[in-house]
C-alpha cells in the first residue's frame, strides 16, 4: 500500500541551470561555444584558443592568447611523487580508473588552490587542471602499456606535447605529425564542452557544496565514463569490431529495432540532438583526414561505419526516432588510426572536456545565488507503519 505524496505545488526543479558558455539547438543542430559555431571554431582556432573563450567569454587578442597558452604549458608538469599513485594500479586497470584515482588525488598536492571562495585560487586550479591532465592521461596511457613516461615539452603546443607524451619513447627521436597533432587539436576542440550533459552536471552538484576543484572534476571524470555517455566511443568502436563486416550489418539494425534487445546503436542518438550532431560532421572530416594520413582508407571498419549510417540515416525507424550519428560514432575509428586504444578514447574525452567543467564550474561559483544543488524526488514508497517484531513477520 505504497502511497503516493502530492508535490507541494511550490516545487520547482532543481535540474535546470542559467549559463552563458554553450548553446545548443537540438533540432537544428547547432551548437556553439559563447556564441561561435563549433564547425568555425574547429576549422580556425586552437583548444588553447577555445580554453581561453570557454573561460573568458572572449576570443583572446594576440597577447591574451600569448600569455594564456605560456601560463597552461607552464604548468604542464606534475609533482614528482605523484608519479607514485600510476604504480598503485595494477597493470591492466582500465585507464579511465587511473584518472578517477589520480585527478582526485590532486587536491593532496595543490593545497594552495582549493579554497573555492578566493577567485585567484579558482583561477590556479583552473589553470593546473587543464595543463596537467594531458600529462596524467599520456600517464595512464604509458604505465598501461609498461612503457616509461614521458615529460612535457614547453617548446611544444597543447595537442604536440599530448601525443609526444603518448607516444614517444627514449630508444628514438619522436617526430610530432603535424596532421595527427591538428586532428588531435580538433578533436579536443569538439569535445571541450556541451551545456548541462551528465558528467557536467555531476561536477555542478558536487561544486555546490563546496568540494574542492579537483575532486569536483574526477567526479565528472567518473560519471562520464558510462558508455551511454563519454564512454560510447569505446562502445562504438567495439560494436563497429563486433559487426566486422558490411553483410552483418542488417542483424545489428533489427537487434537495435527490438524493443526487447537491450542493445542499441553505439554512437547513435542523443538526449538533445534530434538532427546531425555537429561536432560528428566535423569528426567525419577529420577520419578521412587521419585514415588518409596513415594510408588506411580501406579500413573495414571505415566501410561498416559508412553503410551504418547510411542505412541508419534512410531506414524509417531511426528517421522517425530522429537517430543520428554522434561525435561518438566516429571518434573511435578516427583514435584508432592515430594509435590509441580503445581504453584510451574516453580518456581523450575527459581531457578535453576538463575545460568545459572547469568554466561551468566556475560559472556556477561566480554566481550569488547560487545553493548547494538539491535535487528533490516523487515519493513512492511505503507510507508511515509500526514496527513489527521478528516473531510476528
Ligand atoms: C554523449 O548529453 C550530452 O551532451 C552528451 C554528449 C556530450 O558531449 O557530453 O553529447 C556526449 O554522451 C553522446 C551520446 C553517446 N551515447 C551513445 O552513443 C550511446 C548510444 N545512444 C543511446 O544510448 C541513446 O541515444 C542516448 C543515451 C544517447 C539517448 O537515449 P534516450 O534519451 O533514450 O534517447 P531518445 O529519448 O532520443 O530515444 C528515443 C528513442 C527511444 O525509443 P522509444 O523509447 O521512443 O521506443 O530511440 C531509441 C530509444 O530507445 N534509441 C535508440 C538509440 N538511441 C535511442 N535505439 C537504438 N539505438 C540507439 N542508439
Amino acid at each position: 500500500n505504497a502511497g503516493v505524496f502530492t508535490l507541494d505545488p511550490g516545487f520547482t526543479s532543481t535540474a535546470s541551470c542559467e549559463s552563458h558558455i554553450t548553446y545548443i539547438d537540438g533540432d537544428e543542430g547547432v551548437l556553439l561555444y559563447r556564441g561561435y559555431p563549433i564547425d568555425q571554431l574547429a576549422e580556425n582556432s586552437s583548444f588553447i584558443e577555445v580554453c581561453y573563450l570557454l573561460l573568458h567569454g572572449e576570443l583572446p587578442d594576440a597577447a591574451q592568447l600569448e600569455s594564456f597558452e605560456k601560463t597552461i604549458t607552464h604548468h604542464t608538469m606534475l609533482h614528482d611523487q605523484f608519479d607514485q599513485f600510476f604504480r598503485g594500479f595494477r597493470r591492466d586497470a582500465h585507464p579511465m580508473a587511473v584518472m578517477v584515482g589520480t585527478v582526485g588525488a590532486l587536491s593532496a598536492f595543490y593545497h594552495d588552490s582549493t579554497d573555492i571562495n578566493d577567485p585567484k585560487a579558482r583561477t590556479i586550479a583552473s589553470h593546473r587542471m587543464i595543463a596537467k591532465m594531458p600529462t596524467i592521461a599520456a600517464r595512464a596511457y604509458k604505465y598501461s602499456v609498461g612503457q616509461p613516461f614521458v615529460s612535457p615539452r614547453n617548446d611544444l603546443d597543447f595537442a604536440a606535447n599530448f601525443l609526444r607524451m603518448c607516444f614517444a619513447v627514449p630508444a628514438e627521436d619522436y617526430e610530432v605529425n603535424p596532421v595527427m597533432a591538428r586532428a588531435m587539436d580538433r578533436i579536443f576542440i569538439l569535445h571541450a564542452d556541451h551545456e548541462q550533459n551528465a558528467s557536467t552536471s555531476t561536477v555542478r552538484l558536487a561544486g555546490s557544496s563546496g568540494a574542492n576543484p579537483f575532486a569536483c572534476i574526477a567526479s565528472g571524470i567518473a560519471s562520464l565514463w558510462g558508455p551511454a555517455h563519454g564512454g560510447a566511443n569505446e562502445a562504438a568502436l567495439n560494436m563497429l569490431e563486433e559487426i566486422g563486416s558490411v553483410d552483418r550489418i542488417p542483424e545489428y539494425i533489427a537487434k537495435a529495432k527490438d524493443k526487447n534487445d537491450p542493445f542499441r546503436l553505439m554512437g547513435f542518438g542523443h538526449r538533445v540532438y534530434k538532427n546531425y550532431d555537429p561536432r560528428a560532421k566535423v569528426m567525419r572530416t577529420t577520419c578521412h583526414e587521419v585514415l588518409k594520413e596513415v594510408g588506411e582508407t580501406d579500413d573495414p571498419l571505415l566501410a561498416v561505419a559508412l553503410e551504418l549510417e547510411k542505412i541508419a540515416l534512410e531506414d524509417p525507424y531511426f528517421v522517425e526516432k530522429k537517430l543520428y550519428p554522434n561525435i561518438d560514432f566516429y571518434s573511435g575509428i578516427t583514435l584508432r588510426a592515430m594509435g590509441f586504444p580503445t581504453s584510451m578514447f574516453t580518456v581523450l574525452f575527459a581531457l578535453a572536456r576538463t575545460v568545459g567543467w572547469i568554466a561551468q564550474w566556475t560559472e556556477m561559483l561566480e554566481d550569488p545565488t547560487q545553493k548547494i544543488g538539491r535535487p528533490r524526488q516523487l515519493f513512492a514508497g511505503a507510507t508511515e507503519r509500526d514496527y513489527v517484531a521478528i516473531d510476528k513477520r
